[in-house]
């Protein structure tokens, strides 16, 4: 199967900005007049937007650590087969609102489960597909909660306290440790004018290495 489009995703905690940035991406790319599909996770498809909504919606019963985890991915292996693998068939790019690494940042870290756990899922779901291009947008923990102010409706994952994000933004930097080749870390604790011209750098950098 010949994947002829690039695949970025942009990853962060809460409160980091991902939707103000993922529009100064898409601008980006409108610019280059390069053709993209934007989409997100949990979510991008009909049944996987309801998935969502069962992750998301705050809920008396305790939602098991695995069950959050295959919901994950069950969400992930409808999204990948009718989203996101023809678009990149087709040639064109997806930007993608959090995809695995967020499993392993709020899963891993967050839920403490097992990475080797993740790790069979992904394979399982993805075969050896990667982003090739992430973008973390980093800011610290207390900065990032701010930003989500007194919102009257807070999901499932916002009622959290800060060591579950600090545990999340955690992982999110071993992930970068880990693949520093498609990871580029944005602070996000910049005025925005600053965030959005590292964005805009990475990638320029990313298509000429890309066209090279
Ligand atoms: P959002 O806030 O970016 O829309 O994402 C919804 C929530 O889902 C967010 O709190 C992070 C969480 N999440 C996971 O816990 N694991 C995942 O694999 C993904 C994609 C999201």
């Amino acid at each position: 199967m010949t994947l002829l489009g690039k695949f970025i995703t942009i990853e962060g905690g809460e409160g980091v900005g991902k939707s103000t940035n993922i529009a100064c991406v898409e601008s980006f790319l409108q610019a280059q007049a390069i053709s993209y599909v934007k989409t997100r996770e949990p979510g991008g498809t009909p049944l996987a937007e309801e998935i969502r909504s069962l992750l998301l919606a705050p809920r008396d019963e305790k939602v098991c650590e695995k069950t959050e985890l295959l919901l994950m991915f069950a969400a992930r292996a409808q999204h990948l087969q009718q989203v996101i693998l023809p678009a990149l068939q087709r040639g064109e790019w997806v930007i993608c609102d959090r995809f695995t690494d967020a499993t392993y940042a709020y899963q891993g870290g967050g839920r403490k489960l097992s990475l080797d756990t993740i790790a069979t899922l992904e394979t399982v779901v993805q075969g050896g597909l990667q982003p090739d291009l992430t973008l973390l947008l980093d800011v610290d923990v207390g900065t990032g909660l701010a930003r989500l102010g007194n919102r009257e409706q807070i999901d499932r994952f916002e009622r959290e306290q800060q060591d579950f994000f600090e545990a999340v933004r955690a992982m999110y930097h071993q992930r970068a440790k880990q693949f520093p080749e498609r990871f580029r870390i944005v602070d996000a604790g910049q005025p925005l004018e600053v965030v959005q011209k590292n964005i805009i750098h990475y990638l320029q950098q990313f298509i000429a290495s890309s066209a090279a």
